[in-house]
């Protein structure tokens, strides 16, 4: 990476799911250590644009370009992608029986630190890392010991998702509604894990329709997107606007 590239890089990005046509031209940066917004109606194509990043399979990129730390990141296979320090939730984390939840992340997590040259955690040392954590994020610790998201609530999946990325410790974390279905407690977690992580470099991106979480996040910028594009970028005003008027609104107004 040049010194005056951005972390993120996407220009005229183009997704197929099927035969239908869902992102159809997504240009946008991330600065290294920046936090922008993801907004847009359902449908919009967000968790699409997050997958995409991440290489799944089921997204099939048609055209465009993805850079990310200085790699070509469509070239990479999603496990490559992590190494290189991407992180993305799942807006719906699923369940993965038989594979306990302490065993997965401690695996994942020795991956990306071996990737950035640092030592291999063992059980001990890292247990006493993710005890922690769990407990910063309201997480019982016995959740560490069950499979993942095995019979988790919606808001125990998404502070599990939070655990990850509190260890993992990426360049770049793309948060897809972490905060929906999250107690007040929880809402109050995000912002603390993503204050902490900024203040040791990580890049957000960060999907919400939540706009005390927003302003709370003090993000760099807000993006709209909308029909498969970047319609719209500013900063609060128009997480704030998108609140007053709606998504619909918002696009009339643009095009009046
Ligand atoms: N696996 C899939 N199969 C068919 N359609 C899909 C699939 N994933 C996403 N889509 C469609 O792509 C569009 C964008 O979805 P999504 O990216 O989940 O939107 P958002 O996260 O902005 O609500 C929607 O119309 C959705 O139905
Ligand atoms: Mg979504």
């Amino acid at each position: 990476m040049t010194p005056s590239e951005p972390l993120l890089h996407l220009r005229d990005l183009r997704v197929d799911v099927g035969d239908r046509s869902i992102l159809k031209s997504v240009s946008l940066d991330v600065p290294a250590g920046a936090l922008l917004v993801l907004m847009g109606a359902n449908g919009s194509g967000k968790s699409t644009l997050g997958l995409t990043l991440a290489g799944h399979p089921r997204y099939h990129v048609v055209g465009g370009s993805a850079r990310f730390a200085g790699h070509d990141l469509l070239a990479l296979s999603p496990e490559a992608r992590a190494r290189a320090g991407l992180f993305v939730s799942f807006q719906a984390p699923p369940e993965i029986p038989g594979v306990k939840n302490n065993l997965f992340i401690r695996t994942a997590l020795n991956t990306v630190r071996e990737a950035r040259g640092e030592a291999p955690l063992d059980a001990f040392d890292f247990l006493g890392d993710a005890r922690a954590a769990a407990t910063r994020l309201g997480l019982p610790e016995a959740m560490l010991g069950r499979p993942v998201n095995d019979g988790f609530s919606g808001g125990e999946r998404k502070r599990n998702e939070l655990l990850q990325l509190a260890l993992l410790r990426p360049r770049l974390a793309v948060l897809d509604e972490v905060d929906s279905g999250m107690d007040v407690d929880g809402v109050r977690a995000v912002v603390q894990l993503v204050q902490a992580l900024r203040a040791q470099g990580t890049a957000f991106l960060v999907v919400s329709h939540y706009q005390q979480l927003i302003e709370s996040l003090a993000p760099d910028a807000v993006l709209r997107l909308d029909q498969g594009c970047i319609a719209e970028a500013g900063g609060l005003a128009l997480a704030s606007d998108i609140a007053r008027t709606g998504f619909v609104r918002a696009a009339e107004a643009l095009s009046a």
